[in-house]
C-alpha cells in the first residue's frame, strides 16, 4: 500500500513538472487540478495515517513538496500566459487608428515679452549677455558705484546668502554690466535679460522675484542723444508709440540719470487707469554710465563713454495682457498659461 501511494504522489509531481499550458483555458485546468479549493493534493494529507510509522515523515515531506511545486509552477505559468496575451494584444494594434493628439505648450507671458524686447535691440546690433543670479557684492553693488554704506543700497532690499554677507541674489541685471565690462573692451553693445530678486512682501503688485532687461552701450563719443534715439526706437517698435519723455532721476551707476515715460494716450478707460490719468507710462530707468563705473570695471573713462538702461518685464507683461496680479506669473497654473498659446 505504502509503495503504491508513494508512486501516485511521485506521478502527480511529474505531471506538475511536465505541465506546459500555453493558454488561459489550459492554465485554468491546471489551477483547478493542483491549486484550487478541491485540488487533487488535498486528500493526500489525509493518507498520512495509512502510512507506516517509519515512512510517515518522508511521506509528509513529499506531499508538502508537491504542494509547493504546484503553487510555484502555477504562478510561473500564469505570468507566462499573461505576457503572451499582452504580446498578442500588441500584435493586434491598429496602425491605421488616428494618433493621440500632441499637446502644444505655450510660452510664458514673461518670456514672450522678454523675447520681444531682446529682438528689438538685437535688430540694432545689441548682443545678448547672460550672467549668474547668485552674485557677489562687488558686481551687484560696489562696482556699480554703490559702496557698502551708500544710502542707495536701501533702494533694493537684498537677499544675502546665509553663510556669507558677500554673496547675494542679484537685485538687478546691472551686475551683468560690471561683468561684461571687466572682460571686454569697447565697443560694447549688450542686452541682458534675466531674473532678479528682492526681499519684498509678495502682493498683487510686487514679488520677491521678477525679470529685467538691461542694456549697455559703450564706445567713443556716445552721447545722451544716442540714448534718447535708441529709447525712442524701442518705444516705436515695442508699443507703436512715437512720443517719449525723459524725467531726471537718480541711479548710483549713471550720471545724469533719467526715467523714460512713453506717451500712451488717453483714449479709453484702460488708458486712464494704467497711466493714472496722465497719459504717460513709466517704462524704464536709464542714464549715461558714470565714469567711476567705467573705471571700476577697467575701462578708460577719458576715452570712452556710454549709456545704460534697465526695465522690469512683469509690469509690461501685465499691462500688455491685462493681468491684474503679478503672482499669476509665478504660480505656473496651466489654466492661466494656456491662454498664451496663441501669443507670439
Ligand atoms: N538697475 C536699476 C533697477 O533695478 C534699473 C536701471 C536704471 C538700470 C538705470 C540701468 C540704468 O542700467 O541705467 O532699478
Amino acid at each position: 500500500m505504502s509503495a503504491e501511494i508513494f508512486d501516485k504522489v511521485k506521478g502527480l509531481l511529474k505531471e506538475i513538472q511536465d505541465a506546459a499550458p500555453d493558454n488561459t483555458d489550459a492554465l485554468e485546468q491546471f489551477r483547478i487540478r493542483f491549486v484550487g479549493a478541491k485540488n487533487v493534493l488535498k486528500p493526500l494529507f489525509g493518507e498520512i495515517r495509512n502510512i507506516s510509522n517509519e515512512r510517515k515523515k518522508e511521506f509528509g515531506q513529499l506531499v508538502n513538496q508537491v504542494k509547493q511545486e504546484a503553487e510555484a509552477k502555477f504562478n510561473q505559468l500564469k505570468a507566462q500566459v499573461e505576457a503572451k496575451a499582452e504580446e498578442a494584444d500588441a500584435g493586434a494594434l491598429d496602425l491605421t487608428a488616428p494618433g493621440e493628439p500632441l499637446e502644444l505648450g505655450a510660452r510664458h507671458p514673461v518670456s514672450i515679452v522678454m523675447n520681444r524686447i531682446v529682438k528689438i535691440f538685437e535688430r540694432i546690433g545689441f548682443v545678448v549677455a547672460e550672467e549668474r543670479e547668485i552674485e557677489d557684492d562687488w558686481h551687484n553693488f560696489t562696482a556699480m558705484n554703490t559702496p557698502e554704506d551708500h544710502p542707495a543700497r536701501d533702494m533694493q532690499d537684498t537677499y544675502y546668502l546665509q553663510d556669507s554677507t558677500k554673496m547675494l541674489l542679484r537685485t538687478h541685471t546691472s551686475s551683468v554690466q560690471a561683468r561684461t565690462m571687466e572682460n571686454n573692451q569697447p565697443p560694447i553693445r549688450i542686452i541682458a535679460p534675466g531674473r532678479v530678486y528682492r526681499n519684498e512682501t509678495i502682493s498683487a503688485r510686487s514679488h520677491c522675484q521678477f525679470h529685467q532687461v538691461e542694456g549697455l552701450y559703450i564706445a567713443e563719443n556716445v552721447s545722451f542723444a544716442d540714448l534718447k534715439q535708441t529709447l525712442l526706437y524701442f518705444a516705436k517698435e515695442m508699443y507703436g508709440k512715437t512720443k517719449i519723455r525723459l524725467r531726471p532721476s537718480y541711479f548710483p551707476f549713471t550720471e545724469p540719470s533719467a526715467e523714460m515715460d512713453i506717451y500712451w494716450g488717453l483714449e479709453n478707460e484702460t488708458d486712464y487707469r494704467i497711466t493714472k490719468g496722465t497719459g504717460w507710462l513709466e517704462i524704464l530707468g536709464c542714464g549715461m554710465v558714470d565714469p567711476q563705473v567705467l573705471e571700476n570695471c577697467g575701462i578708460d573713462p577719458e576715452k570712452y563713454s556710454g549709456f545704460a538702461f534697465g526695465m522690469g518685464i512683469e509690469r509690461q507683461a501685465m499691462m500688455l495682457y491685462k493681468i491684474n496680479d503679478i503672482r499669476l506669473l509665478f504660480e505656473n497654473d496651466v489654466r492661466f498659461l494656456n491662454q498664451f498659446s496663441s501669443a507670439y
